[in-house]
């Protein structure tokens, strides 16, 4: 069959039938069964961390977009943007992304064998670098006190590309990313991924995090689309040809395959 056609499907369906499949294929005793919800469960417990991770990293990108606005118009205090970077920066980018980086992408490339230098891996490595530099501008306007004429314009700018481009990252590592790695890991029996307590500055940059949410609170953008699935993702046909073409194996087409027919 075509396997461009599944990039259409609703991921809900494809993810529905490959879990059903699974069952299908694997009979099992309960002992097998609580020994695996209990690896499953310590496997999960990075994902989960990212996950929670993610909603506090997206509320204070909404409350970001607020203040770079008002900031421009004199309503709020420029000296919060060093909290706003030191968030990012130390929370976002040395607790979150690195575990990303450092635990989860080297587990699914050496123990799932998914590719590091093509499809979800290499795009979402990519978008942290990317982010990061676009944060080194902010950071440059916000430490030069925003005298310059033009510079309240550029920081929003700045902002909304920083803060549209990490809503677009959670999203695409929510829908796609996270599920699919905690599934491919279940399947390869892996047992337990290593995750960290925060440092000090990063548990400060946590809290900090917090107060500017309870500070700023997070406007709703209207002119930002956000949604699940690799279709809404920037790098969908350009960098990367979507998770089917990118990750599937040939057993899961054979699914579908199987799937679509019956
Ligand atoms: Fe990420
Ligand atoms: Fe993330």
């Amino acid at each position: 069959m075509d396997r461009t056609l599944p990039l259409l499907i609703p991921r809900i369906m494809v993810r529905a039938h490959t879990a059903a499949a699974v069952v299908s294929r694997r009979p099992q005793s309960s002992a097998g069964r609580r020994a695996d919800r209990i690896g499953h469960n310590r496997l999960m417990r990075l994902i989960h961390e990212l996950e929670a991770e993610h909603e506090l990293i997206d509320q204070v990108v909404g409350s970001f977009l607020g203040f770079a606005t008002r900031v421009g118009c004199g309503d709020a205090d420029l000296s919060a943007g060093a909290a706003y970077i030191r968030f990012f920066r130390l929370y976002a980018g040395d607790f979150h992304h690195a575990r990303e980086e450092g635990v989860l992408f080297p587990a699914l490339v050496e123990q799932v064998n998914l590719p590091a230098d093509r499809g979800p891996i290499a795009v979402l490595t990519a978008e942290h670098r990317r982010m990061s530099a676009v944060l080194g501008q902010i950071e440059s306007l916000l430490e030069g006190g925003l005298h310059e004429d033009g510079s309240c314009g550029r920081l929003k700018a700045f902002a909304t590309e920083y803060g549209y481009a990490l809503w677009h990252h959670i999203d695409a590592e929510n829908s796609v990313l996270l599920p699919e790695a905690a599934e491919r890991l279940r399947k390869r029996s892996v047992p337990e991924l290593p995750t960290r307590a925060m440092t000090e500055a990063e548990s400060d940059a946590r809290r900090a995090g917090e107060e500017l949410v309870r500070c700023y609170p997070p406007i709703s953008d209207r002119d930002v689309i956000r949604g699940d699935g690799c279709v809404l993702c920037s790098a969908f046909a350009d960098t990367c040809r979507g998770l089917e073409a990118e990750w599937w194996t040939e057993s899961e087409w054979e699914e579908l395959d199987d799937h679509l027919s019956s």
